[in-house]
């Protein structure tokens, strides 16, 4: 069967070779994207935010689409594909998972994968967060998170969220994100009692924050059970906070008996560490820790006190069976091949990118930017809505996929391929961004 995988992803390989740098469409295949474009649109009520369809093809940090073009994809699937694209070890993985007698398992009769990934997760998870309980999205795992809190706190419901937070588009977590886009049309419950997030230019941020959790923990007391902590915010445009910022945070929320509930979604793996915790020395902090998209697969972790009562948590899937193996590969990967710590290749990506985003900030291209790990967001010169958009529209013409995110000023956000990505392969993407934020 070896033998036989082997062949098969030589194929793969041999697909992948055809891929070397960023090209328009294949003669002849101009308009072959236009049907299943039409298609998408007429079906599910909306066009894609971009002409993307992919052919199935790709290498590394380039894809192939369904008309044969190729550009550099600097999103990911939103974060999913870290390793990129045609990974041989990913491919293999999802292969022989693809001999079990089960595409997916559940919580009630799982294969051996399940068992193996939950150790995998637990094994690193920080602190004192070493329950896991896997789930097939990240907004199930912090729909989890937010029941066994909640279960554990009760009558306790209410939920502190940052200004800015992400935490999925459920009712109730959309409550908690901080998008009027995400919740339209939606009834506020008073589920969420918002709190302003770190500011950089504010001495006294830490301090304005503290006064927030105060008013709420007067107005509301014995309601409050959680508060919800992205420690990069993600959708909010890659927002970091220093650890003293947290730390002060999370004191009193013990003082408070409220659970830390960290959403490490999307930070998970990506920041240099395998927690954005780790980075920050805050690992023993977090009460409950929520992680998914790199991972392939996504889960909550808990300390042993929250280990909530039989019934409150399950659902028919815990993940599929490729799924859950490459939950497993992904750690291992990240660990074995040198990815992680200080003088880790995510680390010397964050650099490499460090080093150009300043030289586009002294020469007035961006007025702002974040490198941290292998995610990187800037701020260009226009940065409302609109203009961001057409910006990830031009960059896309020109050959690299991005995305935006934040509430004004909005950034262009890119979540990198870090698993196969180097300083040295920067060069040619680079050059897209650059001419794409040039002024026209
Ligand atoms: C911080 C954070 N929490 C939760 C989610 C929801 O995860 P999913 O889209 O897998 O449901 C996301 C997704 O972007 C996220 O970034």
């Amino acid at each position: 069967m070896n033998d036989l995988f082997e062949k098969l992803l030589d194929e793969t390989e041999r697909r992948a070779r055809r891929i070397e740098a960023v090209r328009g469409p294949a003669p002849g295949s101009e308009g072959a994207l236009n049907d299943p474009l039409d298609a998408i649109t007429a079906l599910r009520g909306r066009p894609l935010f971009y002409p993307f369809i992919g052919s199935g093809a790709g290498r590394g940090a380039l894809v192939e689409l369904l008309d044969g073009s190729v550009k550099w994809d600097f999103i990911t699937g939103i974060g999913t594909n870290f390793f990129g694209h045609a990974d041989r070890q990913i491919l293999r993985t999802c292969l022989n998972a693809a001999l079990s007698d089960i595409p997916i398992q559940g919580h009630l009769e799982p294969n051996a994968e399940y068992a193996e990934f939950l150790s995998a997760v637990s094994r690193i998870a920080p602190g004192r967060c070493k329950l896991v309980w896997p789930s097939m999205s990240g907004t199930l795992a912090n729909e989890n998170a937010l029941k066994i809190i909640r279960a554990k706190k009760r009558p306790a419901f209410r939920v502190l969220a940052f200004d800015g937070a992400f935490a999925g588009r459920s009712t109730t977590l959309s409550e908690i994100t901080d998008s009027e886009l995400n919740k339209q049309g939606q009834a506020d419950l008073g589920q969420a009692l918002r709190i302003p997030f770190h500011d950089p230019r504010d001495p006294r941020s830490a301090e304005r924050t503290l006064e927030a959790m105060d008013r709420h923990f007067e107005k509301f007391p014995g309601e409050i059970c959680a508060i919800h902590v992205e420690l990069v915010q993600g959708e909010a445009g890659f927002r970091p906070a220093p650890a003293d910022f947290f730390s002060a945070v999370f004191d009193r929320c013990r003082r408070e008996n409220v659970a830390v509930w960290v959403d490490e979604i999307q930070t998970f793996g990506r920041t240099g560490e395998y927690f954005m915790l780790d980075r920050l020395g805050l690992a023993e902090r977090a009460d409950v820790v929520t992680i998914g998209k790199l991972l392939c697969g996504s889960a909550a972790c808990f300390a042993p006190e929250f280990n909530p009562p039989a019934g409150l948590i399950s659902g028919t899937y815990a993940g599929y069976t490729a799924g859950l193996a490459l939950g497993c590969l992904v750690i291992r990967r990240l660990s074995e091949e040198g990815h992680l710590g200080e003088k880790g290749k995510t680390r010397a990506l964050e650099r490499a990118v460090t080093e150009k985003m300043e030289t586009w900030k002294e020469n007035g291209l961006i007025t702002d930017y974040t490198a941290l790990g292998a995610m990187a967001a800037l701020t260009p010169r226009r940065s409302d809505l609109d203009s961001i958009r057409a910006l990830v529209r031009r960059l896309f013409d020109l050959g690299l996929c991005a995305y935006y995110a934040g509430h004004g000023p909005y950034r262009l956000r890119m979540l990198l391929p870090g698993g196969c990505l180097t300083p040295s392969d920067l060069a040619a993407p680079f050059d897209i961004l650059e001419r794409g934020l040039a002024p026209a």
